[in-house]
């Protein structure tokens, strides 16, 4: 008996098989009748490490592409499934990743209002993304829609999923090249005025119990200043635990500094 897939067969065909001819690649972008298409398949671990960390690579597939359904099911921006196989998905091409528009100096400061107000959007629908990086986010001039949805998609989110996701773009955001705190502080004011005072005050909570990574990272931060490097995933920590107490302040200025000692001078 021909097992029903929810793909329109003709088309699902045609994909898998155009995928089937990059089989060798993890991931590739290729066309098919002029329209552009990702098919992704289990990534293949070479150390041991990923084992430990990710667990095996069938599974965490699997519960991709599940996470992928669900969130697709509650009408998040999320990729279509244009086809499935057991070890492979292809998905539609939903355009540039705010990472590469802004290397090419391709968005403005609206960019950031926007990744604010569609972040937002995600959790209306009650979902987490988990690990919302620039490069895991594409724009394609009409809405952002969020790739990737390995690490803690999460769909009956918590406060505290919703401050995790806010800080993680916020550092993706500070880390880049191209980009300014203001950048962070716009995509922050265009969130929080957005979303419930609950989720500000798990950011503000996590981002204050964030203190003993910056004194553990403080040695590679002085490194990387004295080595005339302004931007690193670790002195984006800082920048971001910055920006969150400077937004809190602007916003209500009763609210209590970070209090001092753990920020250290001249870091
Ligand atoms: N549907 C898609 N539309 C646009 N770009 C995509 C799509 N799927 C993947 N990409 C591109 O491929 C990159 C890797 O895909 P991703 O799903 O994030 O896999 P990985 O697990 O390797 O991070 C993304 O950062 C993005 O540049
Ligand atoms: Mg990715």
């Amino acid at each position: 008996m021909h097992r029903k897939t929810p793909y329109p067969d003709q088309l699902s065909g045609s994909l898998l098989e155009a995928a089937r001819r990059h089989a060798d690649q993890r991931l590739v972008r290729f066309e098919l009748a002029g329209k552009a298409y990702f098919a992704k398949r289990p990534e293949r671990y070479e150390s041991l490490r990923y084992w430990i960390t990710k667990g095996h690579p069938q599974r965490a597939f699997r519960r991709e592409v599940a996470q992928l359904k669900a969130f697709g099911a509650r009408k998040a921006p999320v990729p279509a499934i244009m086809a499935e196989a057991h070890d492979c998905i292809v998905t539609a091409d939903h355009g540039p990743t705010v990472l590469s528009l802004l290397k090419q100096n391709a968005v403005g400061p609206e960019m950031f209002s926007r990744l604010g107000q569609h972040l937002w959007q995600l959790h209306e629908l009650g979902l987490a993304h988990g690990r919302p990086v620039l490069r895991d986010l594409c724009w394609d001039d009409r809405r952002v829609t969020f790739l990737d949805l390995e690490a803690g998609a999460t769909l009956n989110a918590t406060p505290r999923d919703y401050a995790r996701d806010v800080l993680v773009l916020l550092h993706s955001i500070l880390v880049s090249k191209n980009t300014t705190r203001e950048d962070g502080l716009t995509f922050m004011q265009t969130y929080f005025t957005l979303a419930d005072d609950e989720v500000f005050a798990a950011t503000l909570e996590r981002v204050k119990k964030l203190w003993w990574l910056e004194l553990l990272l403080y040695p590679v931060m002085l490194r990387h200043r004295q080595r005339g490097k302004k931007r690193s995933e670790f002195i984006a920590i800082q920048t971001m635990r910055e920006a969150v107490v400077q937004y809190a302040e602007a916003v209500t200025p009763t609210q209590p500094r970070l209090d001092d000692e753990t920020t250290m001078p001249g870091a």
